[in-house]
């Protein structure tokens, strides 16, 4: 069974797992944390390189106050909980979008954990939180347009690779394979420009629900994709057999 080498996953569904239990929102969200857990551990014993997952995007800033306040402090409690097993497994935590808007005690205790991390061979995980695909795009133009000024780069010299380099995933391959639950059908400002050609799994579960069966059952859907990054079957099938 091919294993993805990169999946990245909307873990959609938090507030609805709630509401249906008539609990606040924000039970919903702790109950969250237990599959985040479940894919961490999955992916690094299946050998998938790298797993990033979509916390909190930029637009989530717009719900009520109280939910937002709730959300940053389960981040912190989170990082503050599961660090010390992260970092025993090996696993190179990273975080991913605009972290200015985060107080400033939540950017210490992300950079704390990224710093301890950094050099650990193991998965690659990268947690989105106040990230937008959009955001992270005019993030990379920006970066480049300063280049150019200052004489550093040659217009010439900015193409596709060039640019995905100044993403916030620059150097992490594209996701092979995207997982949204909550069974809504779009991307919600995650990673525009690196799930050009991933392979979608929409999972009807909401987030609290997803467990190992559901994962397993993502992970075989992906095995059964016939990806062909704009060949023909034929071209896809020739380059199969020849590898
Ligand atoms: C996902 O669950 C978590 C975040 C967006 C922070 P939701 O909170 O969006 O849950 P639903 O979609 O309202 O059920
Ligand atoms: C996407 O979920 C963001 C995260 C899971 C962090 P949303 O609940 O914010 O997405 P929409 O509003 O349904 O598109
Ligand atoms: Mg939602």
């Amino acid at each position: 069974m091919t294993t993805p080498q990169h999946i990245a996953i909307i873990m959609d569904g938090n507030g609805r797992w709630a509401e249906a239990r008539g609990l606040p929102r924000h039970a919903g969200h702790q109950e969250g944390v237990r599959p985040v857990r479940m894919c961490i551990e999955e992916s690094a014993r299946r050998g998938v390189g790298a797993l990033t997952l979509f916390a909190f995007s930029s637009e989530n800033w717009q719900r009520p106050a109280v939910e937002v306040s709730s959300l940053m402090q389960l981040f912190l409690d989170a990082i503050d909980r599961e660090v010390d097993d992260l970092h025993e497994n090996k696993v190179r935590l990273r975080f991913i979008g605009d972290r200015r808007s985060l107080s400033v005690k939540l950017q210490a205790r992300m950079a704390a954990s990224e710093e301890l991390m950094a050099a650990n061979p193991g998965l690659r995980l990268q947690v989105a939180v106040s990230y937008g695909g959009r955001w992270d795009i005019v993030q990379a133009a920006r970066r480049l347009a300063a280049a150019v000024a200052s004489g550093s780069l040659a217009l010439d010299a900015i193409d596709e690779t060039r640019f995905a380099r100044e993403l916030a995933l620059g150097d992490v391959p594209d996701p092979d394979l995207f997982i949204r639950t909550g069974g809504d059908h779009r991307i919600s400002n995650f990673l525009l420009w690196n799930l050009a050609y991933t392979e979608i799994h929409v999972c009807e579960s909401l987030w609290p629900d997803f467990d190992l069966a559901a994962f397993d059952a993502a992970l075989e859907a992906f095995a059964n994709r016939e990806r062909r990054f704009g060949l023909t079957r034929q071209q896809v099938e020739e380059r199969a057999r020849s590898a």
